[in-house]
């Protein structure tokens, strides 16, 4: 595996694969890898030629109150773990490559993005969505690949992708969990031990939900019932819990086969967690 580190050295190695007639998959990720990062690679590594994972921990998609100088990092360790899963090309950009001096220009998706993690983080799509168009135009993938554990970001992409006419196919991966049914997240690993349990109640109150929904109770008892399952726990304060229809993300009242259940919670204010499913199984 290669690492790469320059924006004009990564377009021109992704340039020659396509001279070479070969496809190329995108994982984007802003590194600290887990097996959700892994499981995507090992998917691009399925279904394309050469895989490029990105890892940049983006600036322009946090707020100034949040984690990025926190943000978990060790290279050489994520190295090793792309490398194993067949990863070809690492790009792993500075910051100042990628924003430059002047730097003035901004993608915004409208609407997709006013609600859910968009209205308590503003500006942190439109930091995602430049920074994936700068990430594709640098390596030119065929197919790039995403976690569905970020449900929002992916339909916000998906419009992007449509809307530019990228000519890029976007794939969705389901989320990748522990045993403990804990949504994988690089974010996991500020959590202490005495804060496990109330993390857990995301996943527990997302399987009563769904137990919920079979037997066809509406949506505003659901949310009433993982706010109570989520708010035992004194370290959890909620951020949104919402059921929403999963291609527009709009607010849906009764529950049907595209209705999805969001949420995002914070832990003891330190830790945001998210985490989603969809409802009734097709
Ligand atoms: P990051 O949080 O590092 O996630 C990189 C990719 O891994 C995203 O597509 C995310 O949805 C996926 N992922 C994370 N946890 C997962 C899990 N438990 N199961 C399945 N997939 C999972 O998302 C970002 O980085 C950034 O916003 C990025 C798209 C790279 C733009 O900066």
């Amino acid at each position: 595996m290669k690492v790469i580190s320059t924006p004009a050295a990564i377009q021109r190695i992704a340039q020659e694969f396509r001279k070479q007639g070969l496809t190329i998959g995108l994982v984007p990720t802003m590194g600290w890898f887990h097996e959700g990062h892994l499981s995507l690679m090992r998917k691009a590594k399925e279904k394309t030629d050469r895989v490029i994972t990105t890892l940049f921990v983006n600036p322009m998609q946090f707020g100034p109150s949040e984690d990025l100088d926190n943000y978990p990092h060790d290279l050489e360790r994520d190295c090793k773990l792309a490398e194993d899963c067949g990863v070809d090309i690492l790009f792993a950009p500075e910051k100042s490559s990628m924003y430059s001096d002047g730097f003035a220009s901004a993608v915004h998706v409208e609407g997709l993005t006013d609600t859910l993690c968009g209205a308590s983080r503003p500006g942190h799509f439109d930091g995602v969505t430049t920074v994936l168009a700068k990430l594709f135009n640098q390596t030119l993938p065929h197919i790039a690949i995403f976690g569905e554990k970020d449900f929002q970001q992916l339909a916000v992409i998906r419009r992007m992708v449509k809307d530019l006419d990228f000519p890029i196919e976007i794939l969705g991966h389901p989320i990748v969990r522990e045993a403990s049914g804990l949504a994988m997240s690089s974010r996991n690993t500020y959590l202490k031990d005495n804060e496990m349990e109330a993390a857990l109640s995301l996943s527990a109150s997302i399987s009563q939900a769904k137990e919920f929904a079979k037997e066809k109770k509406s949506a505003a008892d659901i949310i009433v019932a993982v706010t109570k399952k989520i708010t035992k726990h004194k370290e959890c304060s909620i951020d949104y819990i919402e059921i929403v229809n999963g291609i527009n993300l709009k607010s849906c009242a009764k529950i049907d086969s595209k209705s999805q259940i969001l949420l995002a919670v914070k832990i003891n204010n330190r830790i945001r967690l998210i985490d989603n499913s969809q409802l009734l199984e097709n």
